[in-house]
């Protein structure tokens, strides 16, 4: 599904809706698209919707930020800044990461390639190159528990879509 977002105001609105189709099983995510498309942001937005109260940084320079909420404990990954060795002993590490109970972002997923565990939601954000205001966020999966949340999640867009804010395409 491809949402594009006017504003910060509807990303925010769309990372509540997304926070509000997850559950306790969690969710194993990987997030891509343009340097400074708002992948952290969209992070943080759903974040603060499962009221963690830390504040929420890019975990650029620590590769992973840790945080507890009110569903399961959630783990923030940047693979940005790693170099070829560290990337090598993480993504022997992300499949821990990837179980039933946790919820997982990993940012810039793409410099792990193949090596990122299948089953994951893919969230893919980019700039409308004529409006820096606008993105597109696409949602992928060919995950079947994951579909199981992208349709729950697809239905609650939906439905705030009658009052037409987003456009899908
Ligand atoms: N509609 C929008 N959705 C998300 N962010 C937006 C939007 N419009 C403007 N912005 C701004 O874009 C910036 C996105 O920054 P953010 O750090 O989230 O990007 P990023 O994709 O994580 O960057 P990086 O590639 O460095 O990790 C923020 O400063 C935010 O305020
Ligand atoms: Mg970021």
């Amino acid at each position: 599904m491809k949402i594009k977002v006017k504003s910060l105001k509807e990303t925010e609105k769309i990372a509540q809706i997304f926070a509000k189709s997850l559950d306790k099983n969690g969710l194993f995510i990987t997030l891509t698209g343009d340097i400074g498309a708002g992948k952290t942001q969209f992070v943080r937005y759903v974040l603060n919707e499962l009221n963690v109260k830390e504040k929420i940084t890019s975990p650029s320079f620590v590769i992973l930020n840790e945080y507890k909420s009110k569903l399961c404990p959630i783990y923030h990954f940047d693979l940005y800044r790693l170099e070829e060795k560290g990337l090598k002993s993480i993504i022997s590490e992300l499949r821990e990461y990837s179980k039933v109970g946790m919820l997982t972002f990993i940012e810039w997923a793409d410099y792990a390639n193949d090596e990122i565990p299948k089953n994951s939601l893919k969230i893919n954000i980019e700039y409308d190159k004529n409006n820096l205001d606008i993105r597109i966020l696409n949602f992928k999966t060919t995950d079947l528990e994951s579909k199981k949340f992208l349709k729950r999640f697809e239905k609650e867009v939906k439905n705030e879509c009658a009052c037409s804010m987003f456009c899908i395409e």
